[in-house]
Formats: C-alpha cells, structure tokens, sequence
C-alpha cells in the first residue's frame, strides 16, 4: 500500500495484512492531524473506517514500553467494546509490548482485574464498568494521553452523558481528545466541543446521512404479515447474512421463534440476554453459523460485519438517527447492501420523518409475489442439483439405489418427484399465498385543517410508562369539560406524549392538569410548538 503518511513499519505491515488498500477519506484527513496532537471530532458515514481513524494514531503515538494507560476508548456497547478492542489488537499485531484491555459490564469483575494487572497501554470500556473501576481504583488515568468518545453522539446523549462527565473529570486536562460518529447532531457539537479544546471539525458526508451504498426500500404490509414479509424477501434476495431490527425485546423474541418455525437458521440479541450469549450469538452471526440475527438496537451502532448484505426493519425505528445506523450495518467499505424497512400504517408518518431527516429518498418496493417466492426457490434447487452434476463427486453408492429403483415398479418421473418431496425443507408453517401488500397513506387525522386554533402539549409520559391513548383521554376530560373527540393528534412515544386541543381550552387544562397525578407519577404538561404541517413533502432528493 502506498501510504503518503509516515507510520511506525509495525503498523504499516498490520494493515497491509488486514487488506487496507489505501487509506479512507475520513482516514486520511484526521490521522495527520491527531498525530500533530489536535482534538478532533470525525463525522463520516457508517462503515468508512473510523476505527482505524482513531487506532491507528493512538498506535504510533503511544509510548509501549510504559506501564500506565495512555489511552481510553468509550463506546455504548459491550459488543462494539469487544470489536474495537479486536481491531486494534489486529493492528498492533507487530508492535512489542502493546496491551489492550476491554471492560465491560456482565463480564465477570475479576476476569478484568486479572488483565487489568497486566498493565495495559490501553483500555477499551463501555461507561459503567469503566466508572466502577475508577472507583475501584483498579484503573487509573492520571498518564492518558487520548480519550476517545466513538459513537459520540450516543455517549453524549441523556443516559450515558452524566457517566461521561464523570469519567472526562477523572482524566488528565492536558490530553487529546478524539470523537467519532456517523451522526452528529447540530445540538450534540455544542456538548462534544466543551470538552475539547478548538477541536477540528472533519466532515465526510455530504447532505444526507444514510450510506449511499445501501439500496433503501420500504415496503406497506399489514403488521401481522410482517414476519411473512420477511419470509419472502429472504427467499428472494437470498443475502449471506441478515440482521433484523425490532423496536422491542418482546418483538424481537417473538419474530426469532416464528422465523426458526419457518425453517430459517437464525437467533437473536438483546439487552435481557446474559452477556456470554450476546457475545456467542454475535461470534456465530460472525462466522455463518446462522443466516440471521434478529435484534433491537443494542446492535444498530458500530458492528462491522462485512457479509450482511440485507437489513431490516421490522419495526419502524422511533429516530432518525437510528435508522441512518441500524442500515449502516451493511454496505460496508467497498460492498453494497439493501434495507427493507415494514410499514405498517401507523407507521408512514415516521418514514416521512426519517427521509426528512436524513434527507434520502426511500423507495416504496412491493413484497414479491409466492409465485415468484417459489420460482426462485425452485430455480435453487436445479442449479445445486446441476452444479452437482457438473462436479466430479462419486455417485457410485447413488447408481446402485438408483438401479434397483428402476427396476421396481415406479417410473422415472415418480422417483423424482419422490426425491424432491423429500428435500423440501420442513416447515411447521403453513404457506401464505395471498398478496400482503397494503395501501394506504399517511393518516388523514393526523392532519387537522386548522391548526393554528390548536394548543400542542407536551406530556412527560409515554410507552416507557405504559401510558395508552385512553388514559391520556381520560386524564383530560375527567377534569376539564371538552369531548374526547377535541383530544386530537395524540401521538406516544417511548419517553413522553403529545396531544392537541381547541386553543381556549389551554390554560384551564396547563391550570388544572399540570403536576397532577397520571399513573401513579407526577403529570408535567408543557406547551409544545404546532405540530409540523402534514401536507408539506418529504425531501426527495
Ligand atoms: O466505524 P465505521 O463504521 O466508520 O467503520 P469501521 O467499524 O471502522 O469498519 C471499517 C471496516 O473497513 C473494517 O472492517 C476495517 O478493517 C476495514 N477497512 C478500514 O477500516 N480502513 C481501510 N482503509 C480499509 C478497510
Ligand atoms: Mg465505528
């Protein structure tokens, strides 16, 4: 590889060997400046190769014959941790005395103490388990060199920031600090930048933000037909590895069960599974044992599987930004892949939502036919049996079962139809043939023709609190005299919900309802700013 950088021969060798052809774009343009010693935050799409952005000068920087951590890698997940730490060991493959340990949660304690006394340069850690150990003591960064946020936006977003605030306060001011994501909202650079000083600002992406490797499709279906959806588009595009998004643990063990009841060779990953089965359902996703892994976004950031050729969703996610990332998953440096995303019809308004965003044009498919399902899978099964043919495989033992056949009293034909019965894989499901495509457009209620004699609230309940549209019906007309059909646009999402009412009714419900009681928690009502107007297009670019 002809590399107009000047790198330590060690690593120069390592990623030869990896197959690094030549250096990425977003490569390229912050090695040279994290090597000058410069805060940095890269935001390039998914799959460019921003692992080794931050690995590599770390590697030629990093002093390997000291003993303390210089350098310490956050990311959301305990997966992600695993990879970063597996690709950074690939790359210090040649350079002596390099340690790189990974902590993370649900990974036994003293398992990490062990390595940890091996005193590694440096350390790769999801926030918790990281914070644990600072407070252990069995970690120290007084001598870090380099803190790295990857996925950056997500490390820096309510949940995870506060753990993040606490770590940056454990480690030395005069360090480089490094952040990485294939998203990073407008809001979230104001946060990263106070914790750097004049960092430099990389941008690889240009006006949208999903990968334009990936062919982006969403089909309408009935959500009970979901799963024969699915079905049906793994038959026909037949990729070498799939991964299914659910927005849900429960949907995602349902829609494993009834995947593997159709004969597909798959399992699944999720935030309730101890950490070792994560871990192996992930190795085995890795090396074909399974076809298909079915997850929710515990998997969307950060996983660099080169054979997933197909994403999908199953769910609708619920932000833009984890759609740019579930199909990031594919289409990874020099490959191309596909996203199907399932919309069912409570659903249109937030593909509308998601193109908005990431300004990129979904294009609507429709779910194959079960003819065409079938034409494919018989064509399958004449090109292995002619591939089978054409090798050089023995069929001695074969031609004598087959002689004594043609000697009984069955024909020809009979005989291969027999043998073809027998080769049909074993479904306990029973085929759907019908047509699953729906149509249907965005919901007209969600669009009232005035809404400007509308008050919006805000409420700070949702889904998380199994909060239902008649509860938010009941908690406003119980007390305020308006018809439930005033309530409009009610819309829940995980955390908090929205509804409208008729502009006169807005400070009688703020007076009455604000800090009352819904659910056994305290109601926090705010008013919210009109909703976007329906009619306008989505960007179409
Ligand atoms: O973090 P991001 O989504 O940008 O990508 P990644 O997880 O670092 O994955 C990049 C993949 O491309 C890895 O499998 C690398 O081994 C490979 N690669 C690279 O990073 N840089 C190159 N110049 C060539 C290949
Ligand atoms: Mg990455």
């Amino acid at each position: 590889m002809e590399l107009n950088m000047e790198l330590r021969s060690e690593i120069k060798q390592a990623i030869e060997e990896m197959g690094f052809n030549a250096l990425t774009e977003i490569q390229e343009l912050t090695i040279p400046l994290l090597l000058a010693g410069k805060d940095v935050i890269g935001h390039s799409h998914t799959g460019t190769g921003k692992t080794a952005a931050f690995g590599i000068p770390i590697l030629e920087k990093l002093d390997f014959n000291q003993e303390f951590v210089q350098a310490l890698v956050l990311a959301p997940t305990r997966e992600l941790a695993v990879q970063i730490h597996d690709e950074m060991m690939r790359m210090a493959k040649y350079i002596p005395g390099c340690r790189i340990v990974t902590v993370f949660g649900g990974d036994p304690i003293t398992n990490q103490l062990y390595k940890l006394k091996k005193k590694p340069q440096i350390i790769i850690g999801t926030p918790g388990r990281t914070i644990d150990h600072l407070e252990r003591k069995t970690i120290r960064f007084d001598h870090l060199k380099f803190m790295v946020l990857d996925e950056a936006d997500e490390m820096l977003k309510m949940g995870f920031q506060e753990d993040i605030e606490k770590i940056f306060q454990a480690v030395p001011e005069d360090r480089q600090t490094l952040m990485f994501s294939a998203t990073m909202p407008r809001t979230i650079i104001g946060l990263a930048k106070s914790y750097m000083i004049n960092p430099e600002m990389i941008k690889v992406i240009g006006e949208d933000s999903t990968n334009q490797d990936v062919s982006q499709y969403y089909y309408k279906v009935r959500r009970e037909n979901k799963t024969e959806a699915i079905y049906r588009l793994l038959n026909v595009y037949r990729p070498k590895l799939s991964l299914i998004f659910c927005n849900t643990k429960v949907q995602v063990d349902e829609l494993t069960q009834e995947l593997i009841e159709r004969g597909i060779n798959c399992d699944k990953i999720h935030g309730d599974l101890p950490q070792t089965t994560r871990l192996d359902v992930l190795k085995k996703f890795h090396n074909s044992i399974i076809d298909v892994m079915v997850a929710t976004d515990v998997a969307a950031r950060g996983l660099d599987i080169k054979e997933v050729e197909a994403v999908f969703n199953y769910d609708v996610p619920e932000k833009a930004d984890y759609y740019v990332h579930r199909i990031g998953r594919t289409g990874r440096i020099g490959n191309i892949g596909y996203s199907f995303t399932l919309v069912s019809k409570g659903e249109l308004k937030q593909v509308e939502e998601i193109e908005r965003i990431t300004k990129t044009k979904i294009k609507k498919r429709s779910i194959p036919t079960y003819d065409k399902v079938l034409d494919v899978k018989n064509q399958k099964i004449i090109d292995k049996i002619q591939a089978l043919v054409a090798s050089d495989t023995n069929f001695e033992p074969q031609y004598e079962i087959m002689n004594k056949m043609i000697q009984s009293t069955m024909t020809e034909d009979q005989i291969i139809v027999a043998l073809l019965k027998m080769l049909e894989s074993k479904s306990s499901v029973e085929a759907n043939v019908a047509d699953i495509n729906e149509e249907f457009e965005t919901k007209k209620s969600w669009a009232p023709t005035d809404e400007s004699n509308q008050a919006r609230f805000h409420l700070n309940l949702g889904k998380q609190d199994d909060l239902t549209v008649s509860d938010i019906l009941d908690f406003v007309c119980s007390k305020i005299k308006i018809s439930r059909k005033d309530v409009q646009n009610i819309a829940i999402l995980t955390e908090f919900s929205f509804f409208s009412v008729p502009q006169h009714f807005r400070d009688e419900i703020m007076k009455t309802l604000n800090n009352t009681k819904l659910k056994g928690k305290r109601a926090g009502l705010s008013i919210s700013k009109p909703r976007r107007s329906d009619q306008k297009k989505p960007y179409r670019g």
